[in-house]
């Protein structure tokens, strides 16, 4: 990002104390379903200023590193518009991310569900766009299975929405409980490992939860809860903004049998600079 850009829109951040109303039983719904649904994360002064950096980093395919932007459907440096794309860690490109009400209650709310100190849970966050009427699905998976298998995570993510999310405009879902599974395979989308997103298959959708949520609402999600959403067949964008928090990894002895993430790394590597 252009650096007197990133300093104008640091000066415009709206400078609010807006404190997460939190459900007494949060911990427990957590502990028995995976995931929980806040009404309100972050305040609509806030969600406005988002929507105006998220709007330039996606104009811009602004990714905060080499790489840091691309579609999460298709193999790397497809041709056309994207269907799904993504941007990693923007809070790089404009650190000013990390000062926002959705930073700091999704740190609190998730050392809560986490049963940690704040302290030492360490954040990054991601940027997933449905454009209006092309907006891809995201097939089944778990997020730990993108994860180095030589490691074990103690985890979850805040995922916030700028639009409303509804069924038709690519609303996630959830299989509650499915969060004290194992990693179950995974494979990259299409059977690509030039495909970033991955999939895991023959998943009981008899039981998975529809989760809409109004702007400015959030979601927090177990690191192994099954998940997947829906396709944007609305007239608008479905704009979310995740960050992921996570205690220290511990190194494992011996690594998870995960193929799919070295093959992935592999086809990351491979990309084209620029
Ligand atoms: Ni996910």
């Amino acid at each position: 990002m252009d650096p007197e850009i990133a300093r104008e829109l640091t000066a415009r951040r709206p400078k609010i104390v807006f404190d997460v109303a939190v459900a007494h039983d949060l911990d427990s719904q957590f502990a028995e379903r995976g995931f929980v649904a806040l009404e309100r994360i972050s305040p609509d002064e806030e969600i406005a200023w988002l929507r105006e950096v998220y709007d330039l980093l996606f104009a811009e395919r602004c990714g905060a590193f080499r790489g840091g932007y691309f579609d999460l459907s298709r193999p790397y440096e497809s041709e056309g518009p994207d269907r799904l794309p993504q941007i990693l860690m923007p809070e790089i490109a404009l650190p000013a991310l990390r000062e926002t009400c959705f930073w700091r209650n999704g740190r609190a709310v998730a050392a809560r569900l986490l049963g940690v100190d704040a302290a030492l849970l360490r954040g990054w966050g991601h940027m997933i766009n449905k454009p209006a009427g092309i907006g891809e699905a995201l097939p089944w998976h778990q997020d730990e299975a993108y994860w180095d298998p030589a490691f074990d995570y103690r985890a979850l993510g805040s995922w916030m929405t700028l639009d409303d999310a509804t069924p038709e405009s690519g609303c996630l879902r959830f299989i509650p409980g499915s969060q004290r599974g194992d990693i179950r395979e995974h494979v990259h989308i299409g059977d690509d490992p030039s495909v970033h997103g991955i999939e895991t298959r023959d998943v009981d959708e008899a039981s998975a939860v529809l989760m809409p949520v109004a702007a400015g609402g959030a979601l927090f999600h177990h690191c192994r809860m099954l998940h997947s959403s829906l396709p944007n067949r609305s007239a608008s964008p479905r704009r979310a903004y995740a960050n992921e928090w996570q205690l220290e990894p511990v190194p494992r002895e011996v690594p998870y049998p995960r193929p799919w993430v070295a093959e992935g790394k592999q086809a990351w590597d491979a990309r084209e600079p620029g």
